[in-house]
């Protein structure tokens, strides 16, 4: 165990004092009045965080659970879906889909591009479509896609929009109730400053009338059953009481700050990054105009393999920065900038790959 590891990946995260503090904590009964207030205040800690008086549902799950709650629950196999890739984590969406049998069609991006807002447009308006999902910040490309806009053309189109803001939320604004936001899907180990293994799915009353029609098979990731539980201060099965504890703590922190705080300092970490790796030249990878405030993406000098620039960080410089996924394994490296990072861990990460593009150059 590396206790002085700095974690620069996009999630899991390092953890603040408080968050480990509540970890710590002995366990609860789950069918307690103690839980009850507890689960009640991280229900209305995370509405605070979404943007949203719709419902939000806290399932023991990765984010990957949730994202398959996002589809399940509002959709039937034959539906026709448009799902929006700009990335790995878009994918992961519309697969879900297509494994639960709806129609899907696909408008995919050049990984490190934004959604086409135009082809969207005029793809929805060309036919009849139950739901546009699109990821509102793809970890894997380090961009962040023009949320409003898509959400907008959905309204018009009379689709549900299913979002994944699992990387994002928390670190940049989602403003889910005046964006419009039908389904959004959240994940602990991002901004939360949290361990993996909780989802947070906002549902719109829009979403909850398609619930009522949508037969694609669900158990464990039931919503209305969530629903029906919460509101006796409870949840279907036995949920990670320890990380419900420990979500408290993390909202109080972020509640304490004000999130509008917390997202300028998400802003700031980012451009202190992208800044830094412009000075040492390194080629940023993707659209500028739509980096993301929580990751980076950038290119390695010529000739130097990512692998061996991340073996170094991590060896000589205790700091673990990550590489690309998929088609684009070895091809750019990324780092993570979100939940407790702060100016400090931004300058010390710099100088830490300043020193080790020295040395993979000499
Ligand atoms: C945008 C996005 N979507 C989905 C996921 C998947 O979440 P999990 O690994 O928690 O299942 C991630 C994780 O990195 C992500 O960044």
């Amino acid at each position: 165990m590396n206790e002085d590891l700095l974690i620069m990946i996009p999630g899991p995260t390092g953890l603040p004092p408080e968050v480990r503090e509540a970890l710590a904590r002995p366990q609860m009964g789950h069918r307690t009045p103690e839980f009850a207030e507890l689960i009640a205040d991280c229900t209305a800690g995370l509405q605070y965080l979404f943007r949203t008086t719709n419902d939000l549902l806290i399932l023991t799950a990765s984010g990957t659970g949730g994202m398959e709650a996002a589809v399940t629950n509002f959709l039937s196999p034959g539906d026709p879906v448009l799902a929006v890739s700009v990335g790995n984590f878009g994918e992961r969406l519309g697969a879900i889909a297509e494994t639960f049998g709806a129609d899907v069609t696909w408008i995919k991006s050049e990984w490190g591009e934004p959604a086409d807002v135009d082809l969207v447009g005029r793809t929805l308006a060309a036919g009849t479509w139950k739901a546009l999902l699109f990821t509102q910040n793809e970890t894997s490309t380090s961009i962040t896609n023009p949320v409003e806009e898509l959400s907008a053309l959905a309204r018009q189109a009379g689709a549900l929009t299913i979002v994944d803001a699992i990387s994002g939320m928390g670190g940049t604004p989602v403003l889910t109730d005046e964006w419009g936001l039908d389904v959004v899907v959240a994940g602990s180990q991002k901004a939360l400053m949290l361990p993996p293994g909780l989802a947070f799915v906002s549902v719109s009353e829009k979403a909850w009338l398609a619930s009522e029609t949508a037969t694609m098979p669900r158990f464990y990731f039931d919503l209305k059953k969530a629903k029906a539980s919460l509101e006796k201060g409870q949840t279907p099965y036995t949920p990670n009481t320890s990380l419900f504890v420990a979500l408290q703590a993390s909202l109080n922190l972020i509640r304490a700050k004000g999130i509008e705080n917390v997202w300028r300092r998400h802003a700031e970490c980012a451009q202190i990054i992208r800044d830094g790796v412009a000075r040492l030249g390194l080629k940023p990878f993707g659209d500028r105009r739509y980096a993301s405030n929580v990751v980076t993406a950038f290119c390695p000098p010529e000739g130097v393999d990512p692998k061996a620039i991340i073996g170094h960080m991590r060896e000589k410089h205790n700091i673990l920065i990550t590489g690309a996924q998929g088609a684009y394994r070895g091809r750019f490296l990324r780092i993570g900038h979100l939940g407790t990072i702060d100016r400090g861990q931004c300058e010390r990460v710099l100088a830490a790959l300043e020193e080790t593009l020295k040395a993979a150059r000499t």
